[in-house]
């Protein structure tokens, strides 16, 4: 059984001060990890306020990027070594945001699902079809030429723990979401193409998350299709009560 897991990816905002007004409010009300896993992935001047928060708490921690070498003369990046070593858990990679406004490419973001693996994390792999390629019928063929590039080398247990997050960029930020069927429809052509790439265990075990304008109203609708195992949320998990009811959706 695939336990659900609920991201917030708060993007560019919030500061270290916000960072722990926000986990005030949440202490003592998220869900039973083993019934939803609950995941904040946050800008890198914040993660130090989630990692002690999450010492006490059931609560996961990603950072939005990482870079691909573990340290070293690459000013301005990231190390995966150092995030491992303060106690993250994931990191997100392969928003649509840094493949558009910072032209990362697959065999990058590639290279960074190995790199995190290396340093005992896990990734966030994420996918999605600009408004064109589903204009012209393109979208399958586009996702799942993503994934094959952002899994290729991973071995059949790494690909089993990883998450993949599913957002088309027209439903991103737009509050245009998704129907849950189309929603739904990618994610299981996301689970055939890791059944064909490796086996029906491992595509039973990967974690498919959907994306894009989810929030309280439509959350409970698009978890309750087969292949969707979760959301990567944006705007609505910036707000406390908002991200607890995303998290809570059963109860
Ligand atoms: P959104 O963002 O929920 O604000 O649409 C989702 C994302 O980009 O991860």
């Amino acid at each position: 059984m695939r336990t659900p897991i609920i991201a917030g990816n708060w993007k560019m905002n919030k500061n270290p001060q916000e960072t722990q007004d926000f986990l005030d409010s949440i202490k003592g009300k998220l869900p039973d990890p083993s019934q939803v896993e609950s995941v904040i992935a946050a800008p890198a001047i914040d993660l130090n306020a989630l990692v002690w928060f999450s010492k006490d708490e059931p609560l996961k921690t990603a950072a939005e990027n990482c870079y691909f070498e573990d340290e070293g003369a690459f000013t301005g990046e990231t190390s995966p070594k150092a995030l491992s070593e303060m106690g993250l858990n994931y990191v997100v990679i392969g928003h649509s945001e840094r493949r558009d406004y910072f032209h990362e490419t697959d065999e990058d973001i590639n290279k960074k699902a190995k790199a995190i693996f290396k340093n005992n994390m896990l990734p966030i792999i994420c996918c999605g079809e600009s408004l064109e390629t589903r204009e012209a019928g393109k979208e399958v063929e586009w996702v799942v030429g993503q994934i094959k590039a952002a899994l290729n080398g991973l071995t059949a247990d790494q690909v089993s723990k990883s998450v993949i997050a599913y957002e088309p960029i027209w439903a991103i930020g737009t509050g245009k979401t998704a129907s849950a069927d189309q929603a739904q429809e990618m994610c299981h052509e996301i689970r055939e193409a890791v059944k064909n790439l490796y086996d029906e265990q491992t595509a039973e075990n990967v974690r498919i998350q959907y994306g894009g304008s989810v929030k309280p109203a439509n959350v409970e609708e698009l978890m309750s299709k087969e292949d969707i195992d979760g959301g990567l949320v944006g705007g609505a998990s910036m707000d406390p009560e908002s991200f607890l009811q995303l998290v809570n959706y059963k109860n």
